[in-house]
């Protein structure tokens, strides 16, 4: 049988972690929740969850793989046999999610050419359409058919490039200089957003907690979320997990992908959040969605000395994390089809590109032509991004915690992280929030949820 090899060591590890856990979940997703869910209060809760539910899973999922040296689907199914639908259930996420992925990939891609091309300043206005109403260069962007599924199809065309000729190895290089590089410039960046005039409320609204926000939508915006950034709850780190060595320590690994990840995520913030209050309307910008970083970067590119190179070497970075994520998410679903189906490289590359086809043409569509078209009331981008986040993953975390807590009991995990006599500081944390905390709350919150969506179905309104 082929060895699996295993990565160089702690620091190996930890970077290709985090390497695929930073993306544009960080830097997109994390700063127009956050701005929509209460600012310090969304921040207060991701945080308690990211050193319960996060430190937990991540520990469990890494463990898992390691012990069995396997990927998520054989895993489960090794450490008992009726258990390996929850392998397949959790792969089903990472098909949901790379479609729409890279229709924002794309979105990423359209603004590095435009600042590189000398547009920058154009992605700063509005644009007059031919219905003479005046929007903003982001919505007549979206709102096009040809220019963002052409961006589309570049992003997703070079991710199964990259996957096809398996050169995953030279992006990585790449990467790993890119990233130093996107904190540098995201803390300039921050740090010139935070003098602009009126930043300070903005600083005030993102980490200071307003507890008169405090919802069940913002606990399961926040679970989602931290299970979508730190790549959670779908199989990926128990993929990471087989490959670390057993003498490496899992419990202070997990503790440093967890404080990178955040940390970009809150840096990611502190550049869009508090500008939103300096380039005025916060009323109307704080609920923009997914398109509030390209309505508000451009602002304060705008705004900044040279600001024009430093978007474009912005965009070319936040790029680069882009694709290094949907290349794994690409790889993990192209495996798991030349296992499963037992396809060839090159058909499974094919049939997951049509897949992503299929499902990130209504996205990249969903905000022009098919705008009108609404599925529980959202768009399809947001509709599969829901699904994935706010549906699936906290069900796949839900089954952790009850196979880890009850079935092969939190002891199996427990003597993995013990392995070569290293020390769980964490133990009775790690065994409480897998066996109670993890398992009341996801039910509750779930449960809530689905509630509020009868609700809303029937009466056109939340309660919630
Ligand atoms: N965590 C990634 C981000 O923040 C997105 C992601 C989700 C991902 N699942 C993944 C990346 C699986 C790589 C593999 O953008």
């Amino acid at each position: 049988m082929e060895k699996r090899s295993s990565f160089s060591g702690k620091i190996g590890f930890i970077m290709a972690a985090a390497g695929s856990a930073v993306g544009l979940g960080n830097i997109w997703r994390f700063p127009y929740l956050a701005a929509q869910y209460g600012g310090g209060i969304f921040l207060l809760v991701y945080i308690v969850l990211a050193v319960t539910f996060g430190f937990a899973l991540m520990t469990a999922e890494i463990a898992i793989g390691r012990k069995t040296g396997l990927s998520a689907v054989e895993a489960y199914g090794k450490l008992h046999k009726k258990w390996k639908f929850l392998g397949y259930l959790a792969a089903i996420v990472p098909i949901i999610i790379l479609p729409y992925y890279s229709v924002i990939g794309g979105w990423v891609a359209k603004y590095m050419w435009a600042f590189m091309s000398g547009d920058a300043a154009d992605t700063a206005g509005n644009i007059v359409t031919s219905a003479g109403a005046e929007v903003s260069y982001f919505e007549s962007f979206i709102a096009g058919v040809g220019e963002p599924i052409g961006w589309f199809a570049l992003f997703l065309g070079f991710t199964a490039v990259v996957v096809l000729f398996g050169v995953e190895k030279g992006i990585e290089k790449v990467s790993k200089i890119m990233m130093p590089v996107l904190i540098v410039l995201s803390v300039l960046i921050a740090g010139y957003a935070l003098c602009m005039d009126g930043a300070m409320e903005g600083l005030k609204y993102y980490i200071v907690p307003n507890f008169s926000h405090f919802s069940v939508k913002t606990v399961l915006a926040a679970m989602g979320q931290l299970f979508y950034s730190m790549s959670l709850a779908m199989g990926i780190m128990i993929t990471y997990g087989s490959y670390m060595k057993k003498k490496d320590s899992i419990e202070s690994s997990v503790r440093h992908i967890e404080i990178f990840d955040t940390g970009i995520a809150f840096l990611a913030g502190l550049m869009i959040i508090p500008a939103i209050f300096a380039v005025g309307d916060p009323e109307t910008q704080l609920t923009k969605g997914p398109g509030l970083m390209f309505i508000v970067l451009p602002k304060v590119f705008e705004a900044m000395p040279a600001g024009e190179i430093v978007g474009a070497a912005f965009f070319v970075m936040v790029l680069f994390a882009a694709l290094t994520s949907s290349i794994s998410l690409m790889e993990t679903i192209v495996s798991l089809f030349m296992d499963k189906f037992k396809m060839g490289r090159k058909t499974a590359c094919v049939v997951v590109i049509g897949i992503c086809i299929l499902l990130g043409l209504p996205s990249s569509l969903g905000n022009g032509p098919l705008a009108s078209v609404k599925i529980m009331g959202l768009a399809f981008l947001d509709f599969f991004d829901f699904i994935s986040n706010s549906v699936l993953m906290p069900i796949v975390a839900l089954f952790t915690c009850i196979f880890v807590g009850y079935v092969i009991k939190t002891k199996t995990v427990v003597d993995e992280v013990e392995i070569h006599n290293c020390k769980f500081k964490s133990k009775g944390l790690f065994t409480i929030v897998i066996k109670y905390f993890a398992p009341i709350c996801i039910v509750l919150i779930l449960a809530t949820s689905i509630v509020d969506i009868i609700y809303t179905l029937t009466t056109g309104s939340s309660w919630l």
